[in-house]
């Protein structure tokens, strides 16, 4: 085949293989986050037949192309009977978003919308408040940006769970929209979904419920208290098919219950000269593999089958924290819920019998087991939540316990006593960064290079490591530096990446 002028098909896909093996591995468990493996190889083929069976689709328009109403339709209904959300008055309808962070950002803008409608008022007039612990996905930050809401941050406890009581205090008249997760991402704390839904119901006021990671899991997880639109008072919940759904990434589902209320997602104009415009999701044109693959998915699972693979992250993930809790100086933070948890220094031990996370992380990954590290952070109350490294567990887990357990042992033993990564000699004979002055890129590139990041040429991902091995002195500068210069070293090391050299 020779499309056109260019290169040769089997040339270009030699190549892309090139890029693709230096990439993380998607598949066989060894990286514990990003990825959701169900260890099914036949339900991959199944998604990405379905794939290509829409690739030409533009799921911009459901009337034109109406293979795309149909399969968003029968996705709902599996995800919504999931969620008890045909129990009540049939009024929870949905919308097929390409991603947790598309639901979260479409639950927000919702919940202004109604609250801005209720007033009167037009948007930028005010600014709501959206109500959530400290721990909800930074996807919730970045809708109170985008939308023009005040984000007003819950402390959570020590364990990383939030008092309801601790939310109910700060409801009143300007908060548009309350979050609380199930679980939450860094901690995997079940977040008191009951007794926040009744406190918002008293006062009226919206309760959204992200189950992004736990919603297509937690449905089959025992001895939990109820969470979905079983419960009275949660209007919103959203549930990612690209997580626990197996799905290939772009695609999750926003239920709104109440269809008026879930007709103030749409954006829709006629006042151009234009074809009219109703758009579900922020997005206009967009491809409905996604959707297709978690259909088709669906499909063949089930619920049985969703309920046998969760089955597996349950036995996993009960079998990883007994290990991680038999291993001197480490401790499995709070009471995780769910296929997921965070491992924190042991702190009760004096410092020679501790491991450090974030060492741990990195002496894993030299293993070949990448899991995720997770700054300290200071919440609002005052209190600091500790670093710790996030482990998410998959059906495909079961498979390679055997080979990760002692890995993680080992990793332990390397570094055991070994303490925090201190940055001050990083930062000694740099000018005081205060987050004040905004830095421009070539200053921001320099720091960087400073701190040995970056590769050290100009561009950051020419020869794909834009990171060094170890990650613990990066997460460390990230704790000490004020968050608006960490946020814009960030930028500029993403933004370099992908700059044409
Ligand atoms: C609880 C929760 N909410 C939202 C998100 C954002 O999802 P996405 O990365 O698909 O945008 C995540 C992702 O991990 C999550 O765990």
């Amino acid at each position: 085949m020779t499309p056109g002028f260019g290169k040769r098909a089997d040339e270009i896909l030699a190549r892309l293989d090139e890029l693709r093996a230096a990439d993380a591995p998607t598949h066989g468990g060894h990286v514990l986050s990003y990825v959701y493996d169900s260890g099914l190889a036949e339900l991959d083929e199944l998604a990405a037949r379905a794939v290509r069976a829409v690739q030409p689709v533009n799921g911009l328009d459901p009337t034109t192309f109406t293979s795309v109403a149909t399969l968003e339709r029968e996705l709902l209904g599996f995800v919504r009977d999931l969620l008890s959300g045909t129990d009540g008055d049939g009024d929870v309808v949905g919308t097929v978003t390409t991603g947790g962070t598309e639901s979260c950002l479409l639950a927000v803008k919702t919940a202004r919308d109604v609250w801005l409608a209720a007033r009167g008022l037009d948007p930028g007039s005010a600014r709501p408040r959206l109500v959530a612990p400290t721990t909800v996905h930074a996807a919730f930050q970045k809708a109170a940006h985008y939308f023009g809401l005040e984000l007003d941050l819950v402390s959570v406890g020590e364990d990383g769970t939030v008092a309801a009581d601790a939310i109910a205090e700060r409801l009143a008249e300007d908060v548009a929209l309350v979050v609380v997760s199930v679980p939450s991402y860094p901690f995997a704390a079940l977040d008191p979904v009951g007794e926040v839904a009744a406190a918002c119901a008293r006062h009226g006021i919206p309760l959204h419920v992200d189950a992004c990671i736990g919603g297509l899991v937690l449905p089959f997880w025992p001895g939990l208290p109820a969470w979905d639109f079983s419960v009275p008072g949660v209007t919103s919940i959203s549930a990612d098919l690209h997580k626990f759904g197996y799905a290939p990434k772009g695609v999750s589902v926003l239920l709104q219950r109440g269809r008026d209320r879930q007709r103030m997602q749409y954006f829709a104009t006629t006042r151009w000269p234009g074809y009219p415009v109703v758009n579900s999701t922020i997005l206009g044109s967009k491809s409905a593999g996604p959707l297709a693959a978690a259909w088709a998915i669906t499909e063949a699972l089930g619920r049985d089958g969703f309920a046998e693979l969760a089955a597996s992250c349950l036995r996993s993930t009960s079998a990883l924290r007994a290990a991680v809790e038999g291993i001197e100086g480490l401790r499995v933070l709070g009471d995780p819920v769910g296929p997921l948890l965070a491992v924190a220094a042991d702190s009760s031990l004096e410092q020679s019998r501790q491991v450090d996370p974030h060492h741990w992380a990195d002496a894993a990954r030299a293993l070949g087991w990448v899991l995720q590290l997770q700054p300290a952070v200071r919440q609002p109350d005052g209190t600091v939540l500790p670093p710790t490294t996030h482990l998410t567990v998959t059906p495909v887990t079961e498979g390679v316990l055997g080979d990760l357990l002692p890995a993680l042992a080992a990793a332990a033993d390397a570094v055991r006593g070994v303490a925090h990564f201190d940055p001050a000699p990083l930062l000694s004979g740099l000018p005081p960064l205060d987050g004040a002055t905004p830095l421009d890129s070539d200053t921001a590139w320099a720091l960087l290079q400073g701190f040995g990041i970056g590769s050290g040429s100009s561009d950051a991902g020419s020869d794909g490591r834009a990171l060094p091995d170890q990650l613990a002195p990066l997460l460390a500068l990230i704790e000490v530096l004020p968050a608006p210069i960490a946020e814009r070293l960030l930028t500029e090391l993403l933004a370099r990446l992908v700059e044409p050299v």
